[in-house]
């Protein structure tokens, strides 16, 4: 008796139902493009050293893309690059500190001489410190405006050029424009999410 074709558990359970059927179909239709639009991608992720930067670092590296990792702890840095270039990924890093407009553009320069070109910067390197207002942790405040708005400005000063000379790029960012009022640090208004 042949054998029947191998049906995805999912697909199984959601055979009967069209909606669901669909549902299953596009989600396998997204996962593949995700697949093919991420490989040989150049990559640079700030803030990479852990967190949804390290992680978004791993996740790239095997879907094919060459990372290019900045963040200020080196040893954490060295430690994923280790990680993803065992597991067969492209990665490069450099210790680089978003407050530090150089830094910023020595890192896009490091994936445009290790790769050829730039796809995407991943402006991710944040922090979110929380406290109420009457604190006054007014060292906080600087370090999440130089951080979270400035940080993420060098970037985009950092690939812009890059991206027009190629033709191509793409910017990301996880910022929040607007803000409500609140007895906390100004972390809403400079949150990157
Ligand atoms: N808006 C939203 O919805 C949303 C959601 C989630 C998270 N967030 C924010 O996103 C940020 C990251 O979240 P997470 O959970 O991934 O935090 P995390 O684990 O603390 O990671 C922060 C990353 O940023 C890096 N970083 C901090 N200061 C830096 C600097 N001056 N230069 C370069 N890299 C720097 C850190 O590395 P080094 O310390 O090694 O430099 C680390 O790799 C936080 O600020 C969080 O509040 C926002």
């Amino acid at each position: 008796m042949a054998s029947k074709p191998s049906i995805h558990r999912d697909q199984r359970l959601h055979r009967k139902d069209p909606l669901l059927q669909y549902g299953w179909k596009r989600t396998q239709c997204l996962k593949q493009n995700l697949m093919q639009g991420t490989k040989d991608k150049v990559i640079v992720i700030t803030g990479a050293s852990s967190g949804i930067g390290e992680a978004t670092a791993v996740m790239l590296a095997e879907r094919g893309a060459k990372v290019v990792l900045g963040a200020r702890g080196l040893e954490r840095l060295e430690g994923l690059a280790r990680r993803i270039a065992g597991a067969g990924g492209e990665v490069a890093y450099a210790q680089t500190d978003v407050r530090k407009r150089e830094d910023v553009t020595s890192l896009v320069n490091l994936a445009c001489e290790r790769y050829g070109k730039l796809d995407v910067l991943m402006n991710n390197a944040g922090i979110g410190p929380i406290s109420p207002l009457d604190d006054l942790r007014v060292e906080d405040w600087e370090n999440m405006i130089d951080i979270n708005i400035k940080g993420v400005l060098y970037g985009i000063a950092a690939a812009l050029p890059v991206f027009r000379k190629q033709g191509f790029g793409h910017l990301t960012w996880r910022a929040r424009l607007g803000c409500a009022p609140s007895p906390s640090a100004p972390r809403p208004a400079t949150d990157v999410g």
